[in-house]
């Protein structure tokens, strides 16, 4: 058997039997001795097969490391995408992955900025349940670093987030229920996570919970959990995010995506703190603080029959509202220069600053995704710098001028949005339901858009 090519993740074997699914072999690395390695065959390549090596030990992903490394070309070529690596001799150009090899931390570093890349490349071949399977498993472990420190700051120096920290620490302290607003991205799962960190309950479970990520029919039996064979698939008890959270935290985010059955139980429980497992015989008391938050307009939402009004009135207790990113002032720089300074350091990236365009920019684009945006284009802008300063373009910023003042086209997009949502709405009467079903979108959608174009329901006012 011979090894003709290695990697991390894998080998490509001649000579090996063709019955072999699942083998276990050891290899003489010439400076590093023997390792030994269990891998599964994935391919035949012309007469060779190609082999995926199953989670390998520390030790023997370092003798690996060390072996691949000294073996790495160092010409132009970058060794993951094959494409001219460019003039930035820390990262390449084409494919952005970090390409400093001899730091003593690179494989740790390599393994978590690639993360992502190797999850996405496995889901391509699962069906939306084995997603479902392999997101609860995921939940599971995430649970068991509840007590750990968080890395992550609330950064903030106007007026208005000196109000929201100042809310933060007074209600933490409280067991009331918080409603948290704000569009997508200003922060309202951090707004949660600080409520939780400030309160009695920061040593017990912080437990989220995205409603609008999970099937309806799943819900319940994410939020109270199941008995044995309560129901096809249930092979196992399995405890609910509610029993999870026991003396801590719940967190439900996208609350206004509930459906309607849940919005009742979700009630009862709020009155009783008992939760019943779907398919048992009784009850369990559990002591459990929530935090609810949503990017629709929940009021008019219950005002409208879209969600349940004594169920908002429960969870609205407390309300802390973000405002969005376009309206923080010189926050804006002060959280752009505070994500460049953590994500270089994590990447090892030379990358200094923004260029005076740059921050231009920054002021002066719309933030409509506001700081998640915010951190996926300075992540980007990281990669793509060519020079010690980040540009506007390597961001995809658009100059500031145009950013500014909306063109033509933006404000003829606008008024056409309007005019649909507001017909859409008139044929169906209001009945938010219908007119979101006929637009093709999920209602607190629809409600989002009366909201962005001041669109009241003119039933309710006659
Ligand atoms: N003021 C802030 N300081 C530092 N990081 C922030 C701040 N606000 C948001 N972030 C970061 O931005 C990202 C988005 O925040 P978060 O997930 O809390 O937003 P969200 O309102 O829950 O978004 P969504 O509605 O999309 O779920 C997170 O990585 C969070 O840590
Ligand atoms: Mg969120």
């Amino acid at each position: 058997m011979v090894i003709k090519e290695l990697s991390l993740s894998g080998a490509l074997v001649q000579g090996l039997g063709e019955a072999a699914r699942v083998l276990r072999f050891s290899s003489r690395l010439p400076e590093q001795g023997e390792v030994q390695f269990c891998a599964q065959v994935i391919r035949q390549i012309n007469g060779a097969v190609a082999v995926k090596f199953y989670h390998p030990d520390r030790s023997t992903l370092g003798n690996l490391w060390e072996h691949i490394r000294n073996r790495l070309n160092t010409g132009t070529e970058c060794p993951y995408c094959g494409k001219e690596k460019g003039g930035v001799r820390t990262r390449c150009q084409a494919c952005g992955i970090a390409l400093d090899l001899e730091k003593s931390d690179y494989l740790d570093r390599h393994l978590k900025n690639t993360f992502i890349q190797r999850l996405q490349s496995r889901l391509d071949h699962l069906d939306p349940i084995n997603i479902e399977k392999l997101l609860n498993l995921v939940d599971r472990e995430l649970l068991k670093y509840h007590g750990e420190p968080r890395e992550e700051e609330f950064v903030g120096t106007t007026a208005v987030m000196l109000e929201v920290f100042t809310m933060i620490r007074k209600v933490a302290v409280t067991d009331m229920n918080v409603l948290i607003l704000g569009e997508s991205g200003t922060g309202k799962e951090l707004t949660a996570r600080a409520i939780h960190e400030r309160s009695d309950r920061r040593d017990k479970p912080f437990v989220a919970l995205n409603c609008a990520a999970i099937p309806e029919g799943l819900i319940e039996a994410e939020l109270f959990g199941y008995e044995k064979g309560s129901f096809t698939g249930a092979y196992a008890t399995r405890k609910g995010k509610f029993e999870l959270a026991d003396g801590g935290t719940i967190f439900l985010d996208e609350i206004g995506e509930l459906p309607p059955g849940l919005q009742v139980k979700l009630l009862r429980f709020l009155e009783d703190h008992i939760v019943e497992r779907i398919g048992a015989k009784g009850g369990k008391k559990v002591d459990v603080r929530i935090l609810a938050a949503t990017n629709c307009d929940l009021k008019s939402m219950a005002g409208n029959g879209g969600f349940r009004n004594d169920l908002f009135f429960r969870l609205n207790a407390f309300t802390i509202t973000l405002p969005p990113l376009r309206e923080r002032g010189d926050d804006k720089l002060v959280l752009a220069n505070y994500f460049l300074k953590k994500i270089a350091l994590d990447e090892g990236s030379p990358v200094k600053g923004f260029s005076p365009e740059a921050k231009t920019a920054i002021m002066a684009h719309p933030w409509h995704g506001n700081v998640r945006e915010m951190i996926n284009k300075i992540r980007r802008g990281i990669v793509m710098a060519s020079q010690e300063l980040i540009s506007p373009q390597d961001m995809e910023l658009e100059p500031a001028e145009v950013a500014a003042e909306p063109s033509g086209l933006k404000k003829q997009v606008f008024k056409t949005q309007r005019e649909v949502v507001l017909r859409t709405l008139r044929e169906n009467n209001f009945v938010i339901a219908r007119a979101a079903r006929q637009l093709g979108i999920s209602r607190p959608s629809l409600y989002s858009l009366m909201k962005k174009h001041q669109i009241e329901n003119e039933t309710a006012r006659q």
